[in-house]
């Protein structure tokens, strides 16, 4: 689509509004055919590095379920999300950019007393209304210093999990990287705190919740499922990653013990998409479900709660915005997208999700009360081949627009903008490589590791025809990313600004900005980062004090702008226990300053 700047944004709008507008059009009049609402089952994976499903290319260690799930839907070749935690499941939640929910600058550290503000409405509430059971399992991290803030208060019927940002995958504690704050309990069910089956893995005990969830559902109701993991961020400083022994002993062959025990957390998520799969089945709910798996930002491979992620090839990580930060591993499944098997191409966004899944709902929604930023993206999603072909509106994604850090990136169509960077720079290279020598023994036979994955076993009955070793190839093959020619033009975003094509440079290696023919488009995208900063909303963000640290409430992290402060130590029926730190923390400073 060839236009000129600000006509060419209003068209891209309207185009926009067209989806909508037709899928409206089509949903009345299919109301009763579509009656039973579809199941919607969302596994959000917790900083998970780009390169770290196997789908994409990598031996290192195989994730067969997720594969399947990617090989019998679509994969999502062009997924993006904020590049951090916060923002992104704030996006996820409102169908707006974090500029617009107030969460643009870092996440809710636990002990700062602020939260996902109160006047936006949220995809469970709207999924809610109409009719659904609505359902979180695991991490919230939109805040909980008041009980407004909490899950069961914005829409979720029912919440088990924690409220922060992360936990120890069997204690259950946290502790955050500052100093003189202590551990704090974090795992409730609703607002209740829950003691029971402390000492489970967590990747495991969230799994059984939600087998627990599907199976009480039994298909009698409209179900939304977020299935929110903690894996695979990493724990408290003394112990980062976590996973049971047998499981870390499977993959001895990885010689680097970080990567090795990360590879064990990423297989019992990967073990978990097929469980919840399998109990889907079980339920006779499959047949009418859409079951989406991604991460929620790129993984940190180095620096602040570093789990070793690989992003490669993109540059960066988690918390910048290159590629590596916010272009992410996912995929859908459902039996009511007509073709399957194939990759999703056009540009996505995490804030897509809440109009696509109410289209697919046939949930109106109130766009002058929304003002989502998001697409609704079914119809393309779920055509048949040539609609889906067509569906290449080019579309704006506002990645980072901070003005405490001074980052700025925006992407219009192919072209992205990107001015300023987080952490001085470190994190602004290539930050990991692809093993090519500890190889899953598996990977031998790929095909048939995913074949027999019980994913495959069990998506295989709503397919016409077998997988076959040549599709799976095939896929794997348009999945890898091909980072084009090598580096050309260097670009530094803290003296200057970088522009991109990353439709041929996804690994952002040619910089665009200083060429001539190019002027008008750094022009347009600058000026529009301008039109974007005058609409953001204040910062929600809100200092913590030490009045609010575990050791002042019962070594929890409770709601404690409405707890009164108490040093009675309490947490699961230990009394008396002080509250324990996890580590010094002297020396640790957060690393984006
Ligand atoms: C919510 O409150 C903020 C101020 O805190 C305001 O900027 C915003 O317009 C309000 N409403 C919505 C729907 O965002
Ligand atoms: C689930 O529903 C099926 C079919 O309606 C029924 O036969 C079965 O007993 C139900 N199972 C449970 C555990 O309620
Ligand atoms: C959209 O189509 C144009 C022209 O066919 C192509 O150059 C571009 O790469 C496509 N963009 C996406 C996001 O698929
Ligand atoms: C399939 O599921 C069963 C039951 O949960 C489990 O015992 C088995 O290990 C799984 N198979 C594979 C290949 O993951
Ligand atoms: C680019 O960054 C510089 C330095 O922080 C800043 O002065 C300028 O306003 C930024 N431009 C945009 C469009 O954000």
């Amino acid at each position: 689509m060839l236009c000129h700047a600000l006509s060419c944004l209003l068209s891209y709008a309207s185009v926009g509004f067209a989806l909508i507008n037709f899928q409206l059009v089509v949903a009345d009049s299919n109301v009763e055919q579509n009656a039973e609402k579809p199941h919607i089952i969302f596994i959000l994976a917790d900083d998970l590095g780009f390169d770290d499903v196997s789908f994409r290319g990598s031996n290192e260690f195989l994730t067969p379920n997720i594969d399947a799930l990617a090989y019998h839907g679509k994969i999502l070749e062009r997924l993006y999300t904020p590049a951090i935690c916060t923002p992104s499941r704030g996006a996820l939640m409102t169908g707006r950019y974090p500029i617009h929910t107030g969460t643009q600058h870092f996440v809710i550290s636990n002990e700062e007393p602020w939260g996902l503000p109160t006047n936006l409405t949220l995809m469970p509430e709207i999924f809610q209304k109409a009719g659904y059971s609505t359902n979180l399992v695991g991490k919230w991290h939109l805040g909980f210093a008041k009980r407004e803030f909490t899950p069961t208060y914005r829409g979720f019927d029912n919440h088990y999990g924690y409220w922060g940002g992360f936990i120890d995958y069997y204690q259950r504690r946290s502790q955050m990287p500052l100093p003189h704050y202590s551990m704090g309990y974090d795992f409730y069910r609703n607002l209740e705190l829950e003691c029971a089956d402390r000492g489970a893995y967590m990747t495991d005990l969230l799994t059984d919740e939600a087998e627990r969830i599907i199976h009480a559902n039994n298909n009698t109701k409209p179900l939304l499922l977020l299935l929110s993991h903690l894996a695979v961020h990493t724990g408290n400083a003394n112990e980062p990653l976590q996973a049971p022994k047998e499981d870390i002993e499977k993959f001895n062959y990885i010689k680097d013990p970080n990567r090795r025990k990360y590879a064990a957390m990423v297989s019992r998520l990967d073990h978990s998409v097929g469980r919840v799969i399998s109990a889907l089945e079980a339920a006779n709910m499959l047949k009418n479900s859409i079951v989406i798996f991604q991460s929620d930002n790129g993984g940190p491979s180095v620096g602040l709660f570093a789990n070793s992620a690989s992003n490669w090839p993109f540059k960066g990580q988690k918390n910048t915005a290159w590629e590596g930060g916010v272009r992410v591993a996912g995929a859908i499944w459902s039996p009511l997208i007509a073709q399957r098997r194939s990759l999703f191409r056009p540009t996505m966004y995490i804030g897509d999700w809440l109009p696509t899944l109410a289209a697919a709902a046939n949930i109106p929604l109130d766009q002058t009360a929304l003002r989502l930023d998001g697409l609704n993206l079914w119809p393309a999603l779920s055509a048949t081949a040539n609609s889906a072909n067509s569906a290449n509106f080019t579309r704006e994604i506002v990645h980072y627009l901070d003005d405490v850090w001074h980052v700025a990136a925006l992407q219009q169509g192919d072209w992205k903008y990107v001015n300023g960077t987080t952490a001085a720079g470190r994190f602004s290279n290539v930050l990991t490589y692809r093993e090519l020598y500890d190889t899953d023994p598996r990977s031998v036979d790929y095909f048939a590791t995913v074949k027999n994955s019980n994913t495959s076993q069990v998506l295989q009955r709503y397919d016409d025809n077998e997988l076959r070793r040549g599709h799976v190839n095939q896929l794997r093959n348009e999945a890898t990313v091909d980072c084009g020619n090598g580096v050309q033009r260097g670009c530094n975003p803290l003296w200057e600004e970088c522009l991109y094509n990353v439709a041929v440079d996804p690994c952002e290696r040619n910089n665009l900005a200083s060429l001539n023919e190019y002027k008008k488009i750094l022009k347009r995208m600058r000026r529009r980062v301008q039109q974007y900063r005058d609409t953001a909303m204040p910062l929600a963000n809100r200092r913590g004090s030490f009045e609010y640290s575990p050791s002042r409430h019962r070594c929890l992290w409770s709601n404690f702008l409405e707890d009164s402060p108490s040093e009675e130590f309490f947490v699961c029926g230990l009394y008396g226990m002080p509250c324990e730190t996890a580590t010094s923390v002297e020396g640790i400073k957060m690393e984006h300053t």
